[in-house]
């Protein structure tokens, strides 16, 4: 049984697409009940998909990740889930800089932090670029302008889906990074993104 919805859950981002093979997924916002979903998900990773996600080594969340992860506000902090047969394959969310930012630190109050990841078995689907055109027009209602993004040097797919996103992203390297600013303004509509 699903647990009820928290205050604020914004049902209206949940919709079931058609990935190109006829798979259906459902996108939705992230909720508490949650947490063994993504427990579960995160065993199924495999160790590069998870570094190239957290930029550090690891293999199982620790509960208060968990409860991190799958509390957010729907406004300031975000989470959309891909969710097939009941398991969760794929995660985009993003943090308003303002919101999670130390405290005197000054940030531009229109952006936010965005990151992705898919479960290694589907991804190439199109499952990150219907998360993130879906995350995007999300993030574009609640006052955001643009996601920032740190993409490690070697993540091809990552940075091919964003160009894909956007042909207004814009890129700088440090050291083994890129700093990724994607303005929501103009997004791409990709043909994956288009509701199933
Ligand atoms: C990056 C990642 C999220 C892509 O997820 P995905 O569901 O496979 O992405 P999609 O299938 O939607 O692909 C979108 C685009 O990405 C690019 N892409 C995907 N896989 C690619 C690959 N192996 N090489 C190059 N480009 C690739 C393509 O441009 C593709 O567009 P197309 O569909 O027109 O070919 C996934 O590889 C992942 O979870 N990686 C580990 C975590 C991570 O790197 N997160 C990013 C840091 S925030």
């Amino acid at each position: 049984m699903t647990a009820p919805r928290p205050a604020g859950y914004p049902d209206e981002l949940t919709e079931v697409a058609l990935l190109d093979d006829g798979t259906a997924v459902e996108f939705r916002a992230i909720a508490p009940d949650d947490a063994p979903r993504l427990e579960r998900l995160f065993w199924r990773l495999s160790p590069e998909s998870l570094y190239r996600r957290f930029f550090t080594p690891m293999t199982h969340p620790r509960p208060e990740m968990l409860v991190r992860l799958t509390t957010v506000d729907y406004v300031d902090r975000l989470a959309l889930v891909a969710v097939v047969a009941d398991e969760v394959v794929g995660v985009a969310r993003y943090d308003r800089l303002a919101a999670v930012a130390p405290p005197g630190l000054r940030v531009d109050p229109g952006e936010a932090e965005a990151a992705v990841i898919v479960e290694d078995a589907w991804q190439g689907r199109g499952i990150a670029t219907r998360l993130l055109w879906r995350l995007s027009a999300a993030a574009r209602a609640r006052g955001v302008t643009a996601f920032v993004a740190e993409v490690l040097a070697e993540n091809r797919p990552m940075m091919g889906l964003l160009r894909v996103l956007s042909p207004d992203v814009e890129v700088s390297l440090s050291g083994r990074e890129y700093t990724v600013r994607l303005p929501l303004a103009a997004l791409r509509q990709h043909p994956a993104s288009r509701p199933g």
